[in-house]
């Protein structure tokens, strides 16, 4: 029906799924959701109102949105082992606001991640609501070593005295310790939240540690390695179950989106099949291969490697920037984003860096062989940056890898 009721939109549509195909995406924060989740994002659930919660709304006819919230709650629990769940929020800042709402009050002290160091926005910058309510104070890597600086956030914790310690990363590719951040928190009495946005995957299927256990409170997004439609969710232990469900609504939002909470209740039981598993293990061990791959061929990785799905390139020694890099593989059909590494001398939007991901490629069937292949092709354009012979056969090979695994359930015109 679009495609004779809005052909433009139609035809707009038609040329994002083309690019999303003809394009090998290494942004680490994307995904391609299954078919299932696409067909309960785009259900009837979108007609309704739903303010409020499961047996307890603002509006009449709930019945089914009930059925589906509760399902989309019970799944989450099971899958991350929590005591309470909201799956309400829109994305994963919504889902971190109202956690901040939740635990501390504007004018608060809080511990968070620097922005520069791997952080995110909405971990304080001052750019973002939270850097505005909050007195943030940031801790950062260290940089020697280019890992977590648990001695400095101890150290800061000490000084400042935060009500809240917030951990978890955009770009940072080890292991976070949960562990030992719940001791310093404890040490100075502070709530400890995590922001597992961009591991959630890899922890509801056993690759990373959980920060559940350690945690008051757990943020995520839906959309980055868990594979399901973009949102937000929280989870938190019983004694915040209160706190954290007015903090979302009537706090931070209004209407729940019931037709993605439809999505993430397919996502969450997806997530829980071997077949999840399995693909998470791929994902990591795809960025492993990749990351080995270029650091053979003479590119600096950040920290040495990667535990995760991503890896921070360090562009300085090419003599190149990430904008140029970001915008050279742009152009032979290689998406990464430019990314400012740790204690970097350009400003942001240049940076020295580039980010790379493997949850993409990997839900489209690459494997360690493709990976070596990439790797080669990024260092031929990047040593190459103007020589366009280099980039018609990097071009080429793009393409035949693009054609070689056609992305799950979205060929053009189905
Ligand atoms: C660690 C982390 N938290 C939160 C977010 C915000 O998620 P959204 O873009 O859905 O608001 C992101 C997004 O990149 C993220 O990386």
């Amino acid at each position: 029906m679009l495609s004779q009721n809005d052909p433009e939109i139609f035809d707009l549509i038609n040329k994002e799924v083309a690019l999303q195909q003809d394009n090998i995406i290494l942004i680490a924060s994307e995904n391609y959701v299954s078919r299932d989740v696409m067909e309960a994002e785009a259900s009837v659930f979108t007609n309704k109102y739903a303010e409020g919660y499961p047996g307890s709304r603002y509006y009449s006819g709930c019945e089914i949105v009930d059925t589906i919230e509760n399902l989309a709650i019970s799944r989450v629990k099971e899958l991350f082992q929590a005591e309470h769940a909201n799956v309400q929020p829109h994305s994963g800042s919504q889902a971190n606001m109202a956690a901040y709402f939740a635990v501390i009050k504007p004018g608060d002290t809080v511990l968070g991640m620097s922005l520069a160091h791997g952080g995110h926005l909405t971990h304080g910058s001052p750019v973002s609501f939270s850097g505005k309510l909050f007195r943030f104070v940031h801790y950062g890597v260290n940089r020697k070593t280019e890992l977590l600086d648990y001695d400095e956030v101890q150290n800061l914790a000490l000084q400042h005295r935060p009500a809240l310690i917030v951990a978890g990363a955009s770009a940072y590719s080890r292991i976070i310790d949960f562990a030992r951040l719940r001791n310093i928190a404890d040490t100075v009495g502070a709530r400890l939240m995590i922001d597992m946005a961009h591991i959630s995957g890899l922890v509801a299927a056993g690759i990373h540690p959980s920060p559940v256990p350690y945690a008051d409170i757990v943020t995520s997004t839906t959309h980055k390695t868990l594979r399901g439609p973009r949102g937000g969710f929280i989870l938190c232990r019983q004694e915040l179950a209160a706190k954290v469900d007015s903090a979302v609504f009537p706090g931070v939002q209004g209407g729940p989106l019931e037709q993605i909470i439809a999505a993430k209740a397919v996502a969450f039981k997806l997530a829980m099949q071997p077949e999840f598993k399995n693909y998470q293990k791929s994902v990591v061990e795809n960025a492993r291969v990749l990351a080995e791959e270029l650091q053979k061929l003479g590119l600096r990785i950040v920290s040495g490697g990667t535990d995760n799905h991503l890896m921070l390139v360090d562009l300085s020694r090419t003599g190149i920037t990430g904008n140029i890099c970001e915008k050279a593989l742009d152009a032979i059909g290689i998406c990464v984003n430019r990314n400012a590494i740790p204690f970097d001398p350009q400003p942001p939007r240049i940076a020295s860096g580039i980010r790379l991901g493997t949850p993409v490629v990997t839900t489209r069937g690459f494997g360690p062989a493709e990976m070596k292949q990439i790797a080669h092709i990024i260092y031929e354009v990047i040593t190459h940056i103007d020589d366009s012979g280099v980039k018609n056969k990097a071009q080429k090979a793009v393409l035949e890898l693009c054609h070689r695994f056609p992305v799950p359930d979205s060929t053009p015109g189905e």
